[in-house]
């Protein structure tokens, strides 16, 4: 799947998002390395800080399904219909990114495509523990 339709995936999936307390749409499209689609919406609550960012929930919905090999996210948030001003992953799902995707995985956004290791570039993970 091309970036441009991975990036429409994310912008069509944001039609989704229940993101009545901050107006802001999120919407991403995740591809598995054997080419299936997860998409995923932020979800808020009246409890603010149980909401769930897009990537996250396309994650989820994919680790649940027994997916856990992926290769590219496209991520697309507005507060309008205009997405083109680039919705850069929060930090809690880098963290999330980092414990099921390796470091070549594309993150795809509206100004173009990234490595996870662009934004983390060292990270917690198991070998911190050892
Ligand atoms: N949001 C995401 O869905 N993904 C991110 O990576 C950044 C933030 C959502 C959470 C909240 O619903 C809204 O954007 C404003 O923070």
């Amino acid at each position: 799947m091309r970036n441009d339709e991975l990036f429409a995936a994310a912008v069509k999936a944001a039609g989704n998002s229940y993101s009545k307390y901050s107006g802001f749409s999120v919407g991403a499209a995740l591809l598995t390395a054997d080419g299936r689609l997860f998409i995923g919406c932020n979800i808020e609550n009246a409890s603010y800080s149980l909401t769930n960012c897009a990537e996250r929930t396309a994650i989820f919905k994919a680790v649940s399904e027994g997916c856990t090999d992926f290769a590219a996210i496209a991520v697309a948030g507005s507060s309008t219909e205009d997405f083109s001003k680039p919705c850069f992953p929060c930090g809690a799902c880098l963290q999330v990114m980092s414990e099921f995707c390796g470091n070549d995985m594309r993150i795809i956004l509206s100004d173009g495509e990234y490595k996870l290791s662009d934004f983390l570039p060292k990270r917690f993970d198991e070998e911190s523990m050892k």
